[in-house]
């Protein structure tokens, strides 16, 4: 089996359903808090399905994480909990450092002791594999290149600082310890059961709901988009090959600025459900008070694990988007099941 950490939340969901959906493959033992972002209805269709064993809990609870390695014993640990949206890590940093900072080190100090109790082949092969963002390289100018695995780290907002931090663990457990791990650091996901805070489900929902459609500072800041089906892809390449103790940058090659990004949701959106009106669902388009420390662009160079692993998105930003508002109009089950009160709070704390 492999142990799964925040399987309930967007990318860890479609990971664990991309895993699943090949019958030859071994199970999985799924552990999320169930926080805001996690939603076990994303995994419905895993109800009758024995390999996939889902656990209520927290990464930083030292007792549960060991009784679990004890009980299955994985051959390897991705880890995606996390808190990860940057506007919530402003209004409350608190639980970014427990759980992205404290959470890992107690995950990887677990892991590290079950570790130590495998012999042979078991030993060998365990992988710890850690999910992180690019948001840790820092801000680029719009001429910068792309960034590179040698990218010092510059985190500007305290989710980035947060998620360095833990790169920065995972990197010295490998060093100090020898303790088998590798580290991807991807861009702007997107796709099916992203919870509507970030930008593009956000506009989804907010252009079919007839809301303004936000668009912080002057709409020019620039970001990587990857389909998360393609991150799930490059994840499960890098755990089979990828060598240890190294970091990858998984990318989608497309950058876009976050105004290009809504003006192509909403041409999509035009084509796919025309407003009653007749008119464009760009009319909702608002600009409103900037992110505070707003970084300006991040830009993945992705080509170490094509050169290396000889992996590569198969989805442009066209194909990929269209993908995603076709899921989010074919799926309104799944939106009810999010846009609860708590949901309605944060848009209230953070939109006014
Ligand atoms: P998400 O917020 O949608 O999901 C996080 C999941 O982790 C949720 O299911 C939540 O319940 C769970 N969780 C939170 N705290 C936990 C804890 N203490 N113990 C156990 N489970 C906990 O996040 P996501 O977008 O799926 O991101 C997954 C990972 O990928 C994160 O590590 C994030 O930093 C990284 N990442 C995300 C993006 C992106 O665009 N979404 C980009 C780069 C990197
Ligand atoms: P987001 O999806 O929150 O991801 P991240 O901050 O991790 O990049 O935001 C993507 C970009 O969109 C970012 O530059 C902030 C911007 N943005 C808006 O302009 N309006 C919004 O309402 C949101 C949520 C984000």
């Amino acid at each position: 089996m492999i142990l799964v950490t925040g399987g309930a939340g967007f990318i860890g969901g479609n990971f664990v359903l991309d895993w699943l959906s090949d019958a030859a493959t071994e199970g999985i033992i799924n552990l999320d808090k169930l926080t805001y972002a996690g939603n076990l209805e994303t995994l419905d269709s895993l109800k009758n399905d024995s390999r996939h064993i889902f656990v209520h809990g927290d990464i930083g609870d030292k007792e549960l994480v060991s009784k679990l390695l004890q009980e299955y014993k994985p051959r390897a640990i991705v880890n995606f909990a996390a808190e990860s949206h940057v506007d919530r890590s402003i209004h409350g940093p608190a639980e970014f450092v427990q759980t992205n900072i404290v959470g890992t080190f107690n995950l990887l100090e677990c892991a590290r002791e079950y570790w130590n109790s495998l012999e042979g082949v078991a030993k060998d092969k365990f992988r710890f594999h850690h999910v992180s963002t690019d948001e840790v390289y820092g801000s680029l100018t719009v001429t910068d290149p792309a960034f590179t695995e040698k990218n010092a780290y510059e985190p500007n907002s305290p989710y980035s600082a947060s998620k360095a931090a833990s790169d920065h663990l995972v990197r010295a457990w490998f060093h100090t310890y020898g303790f088998p791990v590798v580290t991807t650091n991807c861009s702007n996901n997107y796709g099916p059961y992203h919870f509507p805070e970030k930008l593009i489900p956000l506009v989804i929902l907010n252009a079919l709901n007839g809301k303004p459609l936000p668009i912080y500072g002057d709409g020019q800041q620039v970001r990587d988009w990857l389909y998360v089906g393609d991150h799930c892809s490059a994840i499960r390449k890098v755990l089979e090959a990828g060598k240890l103790g190294e970091t990858y940058n998984i990318g989608g090659w497309n950058e876009k600025a976050n105004i290009e990004v809504v003006n192509a949701i909403c041409r999509i959106l035009d084509e796919l459900k025309p407003r009653v009106d007749g008119k464009s669902y760009a009319e909702q388009i608002t600009y409103v008070k900037d992110r505070p420390g707003h970084d300006r662009r991040y830009a993945i160079d992705a080509s170490k694990v094509e050169r290396e692993l000889g992996w590569r998105p198969t989805e442009t930003f066209d194909t990929g988007v269209r993908k995603t508002v076709q899921w989010y109009l074919d799926n309104p089950v799944w939106i009810e099941g999010v846009v609860s009160g708590s949901y309605r709070d944060w848009l209230q704390k953070q939109y006014n």
